[in-house]
């Protein structure tokens, strides 16, 4: 039976109890309304781990004053059936006042890694992001976190912090799960408008163009992103915010391609705005 742990207090003790049992955890912290993307991360823990430990916190430290937390999609008892259908053990389910009591002092900055992309985008987020991933690796002491590529940057920045901050933990990387015309799964799909959710799938064909150029022999970065951007434009109503080709993991801005890259892109509709990528390896 799943269980919901809403203090950190008694998720320091069940975590605890299974290590003197020596039993291998597997984590995934995330935000709630899960969606297949999430789940198919729980499912490679479940079958890696003798237990599976999620979080779901919609953490306020990650979003900027004009961005979605008040209306960010909220449903706890669907994400624990779903989560229970995929074999995990516990949610860890805080409230604001368990996670944060005080205003915290102490912050974990994500530097240079942070200065770009999303980052650029959206001032603060990484930190947000690395403060409360790091307060969770200390409540849940995993010996395996996975994090999806949907979210690349975040994925190597959390690869950064657990090198620089010594977390005895593997990170694990996980393709992006896509609906069946190629979007990415995201909680906030569910903004789009019907025409809009139509159009999106082109966001994913702007990317497979980009991929076909690569594999054609481009690796000018400006012709593959004006190629892109033109493409979005032609076929979505969406406003093209970033469409970027950056080294990856290091996320260094790429004009030849040379080595590893991912080719990101944010495109803001009426209501959601959606980001995705390809990684491509050399
Ligand atoms: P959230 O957006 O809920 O995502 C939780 C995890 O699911 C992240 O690692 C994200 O990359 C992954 N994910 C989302 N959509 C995916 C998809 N279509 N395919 C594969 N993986 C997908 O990311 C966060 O929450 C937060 O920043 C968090 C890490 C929980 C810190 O608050």
């Amino acid at each position: 039976m799943i269980r919901i742990i809403k203090t950190i207090k008694e998720m320091h003790q069940i975590i605890n109890n299974h290590k003197d049992r020596q039993h291998t955890i597997g984590f995934i912290p995330t935000m709630g309304a899960l969606h297949e993307g999430h789940l198919k991360m729980m499912s490679m823990s479940a079958a890696e781990n003798d237990i599976t430990v999620i979080s779901v916190f919609v953490n306020p430290l990650q979003f900027g004053p004009d961005e979605d937390l008040a209306s960010y999609p909220r449903d706890i008892e669907g994400d624990m059936s779903k989560a229970s259908s995929v074999g995990v053990d516990y949610i860890f389910f805080p409230s604001e006042a368990e996670m944060y009591p005080s205003e915290p002092i102490i912050e974990v900055k994500a530097g240079r890694l942070a200065t770009v992309l999303e980052g650029a985008e959206r001032p603060g987020h990484f930190d947000g992001v690395v403060t409360v991933v790091n307060k969770l690796f200390n409540i849940v002491r995993p010996h395996k976190a996975y994090f999806g590529k949907k979210d690349a940057q975040q994925l190597a920045i959390i690869e950064k912090m657990v090198e620089d901050f010594n977390h005895p933990i593997e990170i694990i990387g996980v393709d992006i799960v896509r609906e069946a015309d190629g979007l990415a799964k995201s909680s906030r799909n569910i903004y789009l408008t019907q025409d809009e959710r139509a159009e999106a799938a082109h966001l994913y064909q702007s990317l497979s163009l980009a991929q076909s150029l690569y594999d054609h022999g481009e690796r000018n970065s400006e012709t593959i992103i004006k190629a892109m951007r033109t493409y979005i434009e032609e076929h979505t109503s969406g406003h093209v915010e970033t469409v970027a080709i950056y080294s990856y993991p290091e996320l260094v801005e790429q004009y030849e391609i040379s080595g590893d890259i991912f080719i990101s892109l944010a495109v803001k509709f009426s209501k959601a705005r959606l980001i995705d990528n390809i990684i491509i390896n050399k």
